[in-house]
């Protein structure tokens, strides 16, 4: 296992993600959740960064997860932070499919 490999680890099998869907998961203590936009896979935490709520219990709008608990909205490209009354940017991962694998790093 090379230095490329480190902090990759299995997330969800492709089939368990559906466009539009997002889907939380527990990955090596982390509650994370992921995107699939247009095909392309995107993971963030997926606890909101204003309270206590998870973003995969969310709507999923193109690239804009938002939170079920105050709407707050969130890119899941960049974490960014759009709306209030959230104001801190959700952590992203980097996302690689490997077979029918969906993987994350984890740092
Ligand atoms: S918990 Fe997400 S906006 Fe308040």
């Amino acid at each position: 296992m090379g230095a490329d490999e480190a902090g990759w680890i299995r997330a969800a099998d492709r089939g368990d993600l559906t466009e539009g869907e997002p889907l939380g998961i527990e990955v090596a203590g982390r509650s994370i959740a992921l995107y699939d936009v247009g095909g392309e896979l995107f993971a963030t935490d997926n606890i909101c960064t204003h309270a206590y709520a998870r973003l995969s219990d969310g709507w999923l709008d193109g690239e804009l997860i938002e939170c079920p608990l105050h709407a707050a909205r969130f890119d899941v490209r960049t974490g960014k932070v759009l709306d209030p009354p959230a104001t801190e940017n959700l952590k992203t991962y980097p996302v690689r499919l490997v077979g029918g694998e969906i993987q994350v790093k984890l740092d």
